[in-house]
């Protein structure tokens, strides 16, 4: 089974941004916690990290041919991108939504997302926890489905 990470503009900076609200673990730290968890649950991850619009479309574009599911942090675009949810909605690749903090007790513009709806279900508020979560979740479901 494969599964793509994507994740959205400014996750790379994880570890000094906004600590208070991420935590300090690096971006590079969640891959290697999540890619531990990928191998015990015998499953394959591509992590991907993008901070334009344009080429995390590219990416969502490419999941039916790359992934059987997908893990999805798109970041300040999971509350913006029309363009997101559209290729979302072309792929039909089954995906988990994660996100670090819990965007329902954020600021208003926050605690919308415009592609939760298409999501199998979300992960949200687990700090770097939210990928290992999420991924349980996806591969469970996607084991499920059969
Ligand atoms: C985030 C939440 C978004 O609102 C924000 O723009 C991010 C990170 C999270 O993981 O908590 O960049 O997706």
């Amino acid at each position: 089974m494969r599964i793509a990470v994507l994740n959205g503009p400014n996750l790379n900076l994880l570890g000094t941004r906004e600590p208070e609200l991420y935590g300090r673990r690096t971006l590079a730290e969640i891959e290697q916690a999540t890619a531990e968890r990928a191998s015990q649950l015998g499953v394959a991850v591509a992590w991907h990290q993008t901070n334009h619009e344009g080429e995390l479309v590219e990416l969502v574009q490419g999941l039916p041919r790359t992934a059987d599911g997908a893990l999805i942090n798109a970041a300040a675009f999971t509350h913006t991108s029309i363009a997101l949810r559209d290729a979302l909605l072309a792929a039909r690749t089954p995906f988990v939504e994660v996100h670090l903090s819990n965007i329902h007790a954020r600021e208003p513009e926050r605690r919308h997302s415009v592609i939760a709806d298409l999501a199998v279900g979300l992960v949200t508020g687990f700090g770097a926890d939210s990928y290992v979560l999420g991924l349980e979740a996806l591969v469970r479901h996607l084991r499920a489905r059969g």
